[in-house]
């Protein structure tokens, strides 16, 4: 029998329930957002939104599955970083799991399993890793046992930025796809601070100017084709000299804003140039969901990794390089 993990997604708006096998198959992967009326996510209303729907969302998870509570031989769950009301929530379901079934508990750094899903997607060994998302934005490459962070925002992460900047122009959250549909239809280049600081790169200056090119009367479409040219521009740069630097051969996208096509293009002409072979994680791997924490607890726990239940508080700032990566080295 091949062993099973159940992995349990939570550390933001989003409670995901992945299946995953030691394979790597993906026997299911479903999860729920809470999408807020208006302004950003209330992390004890997100955590309210676990607790309630948590359990059923895991049962529909099992199901499509097709298994029953007993094949599970581990239980891993997002420990951080992420909303401490939200990590604690989901920290407790998993708990209860690994105690009733008497099966391991993994705790799964959240920014690695972004990078792990996407390496058992492409097949990718070692990759240079661009992690995009609402909370993140980082460029990643592995040295010396951990993901080392080449490279990230020096304010808000680039998924915020354009969902702060929708909410100006009128769009629902999230604002990213909304964004991106309204840039293909965008003629003009309208300049805003491109802000690129050695590798790393700051996104609250191109906020405030599209807020400001807007109530100056430029439209929504104008406005969304100079910000992503302009933001995702930022990250090819970041991204090529990360390539330059590592010398690695492979060109990564991962996290929920990789579900951007201009992105994608635009770091696939980065990969090209540079003679690297380019991969963009499909959409249902690339948000925030159960699978990925599901396969990085497998990975784990190979190497040897699980926490008492005593000793798995959650890392509300656990960083993506403060973790031991044993199952590379
Ligand atoms: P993390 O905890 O890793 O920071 P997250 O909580 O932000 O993740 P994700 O699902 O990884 O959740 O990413 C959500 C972000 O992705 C949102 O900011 C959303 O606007 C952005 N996004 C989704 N689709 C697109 C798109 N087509 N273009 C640009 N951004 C997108
Ligand atoms: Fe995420």
């Amino acid at each position: 029998m091949t062993t099973i993990c159940l992995g349990i997604e939570g550390t933001a708006h989003s409670f995901g329930a992945g299946i995953v096998t030691e394979d790597g198959e993906v026997l299911s992967n479903v999860w729920d957002m809470l999408s807020p009326a208006e302004g950003g996510i209330h992390p004890r209303e997100a955590s309210r939104h676990h607790a309630d729907l948590g359990p059923e969302i895991i049962k529909t998870a099992m199901e499509s599955a097709g298994i029953e509570f007993r094949d599970i031989d581990i239980v891993a769950f997002s420990r951080g970083p992420g909303l401490g009301p939200c990590l604690r929530t989901t920290a407790t379901i998993a708990r209860v799991l690994s105690l009733k079934l008497g099966v391991p508990l993994v705790g799964v750094n959240h920014c690695v399993a972004h990078i792990e899903i996407g390496c058992l997607e492409s097949g990718f060994v070692d990759p240079v890793t661009v992690y995009v998302s609402g909370g993140n934005t980082q460029v990643i490459a592995f040295a010396g046992g951990r993901f080392r962070t080449f490279g990230e925002t020096l304010d808000i992460a680039v998924g915020n930025m354009l969902d702060v900047l929708g909410r100006s122009l009128g769009m629902g959250f999230p604002a990213g796809p909304a964004i991106e549909r309204e840039a293909l239809k965008g003629t003009r280049y309208l300049p805003l601070p491109y802000s690129v600081k050695g590798m790393d790169l700051s996104y609250s200056g191109i906020l405030t100017s599209a807020r400001r090119l807007y109530d100056e009367g430029n439209s929504v479409q104008d406005i969304s084709f100079s910000v992503q040219e302009t933001a995702f521009g930022m990250l090819g740069e970041i991204a090529e000299r990360a390539l330059a630097h590592t010398k690695k051969k492979e060109l990564l996208l991962t996290g929920g804003v990789a579900r951007n096509n201009r992105l994608a293009e635009l770091l696939e002409g980065v990969s090209e140039r540079h003679g690297v072979v380019f991969h963009r994680v499909s959409p249902p791997l690339a948000g925030d969901q159960g699978a990925m924490i599901a396969w990085n607890g497998i990975l784990s726990h190979r190497s040897g990794n699980h926490l008492e239940v005593r000793d798995s508080h959650v890392l509300p700032r656990w960083r993506t390089d403060e973790q031991d990566i044993d199952w590379r080295s």
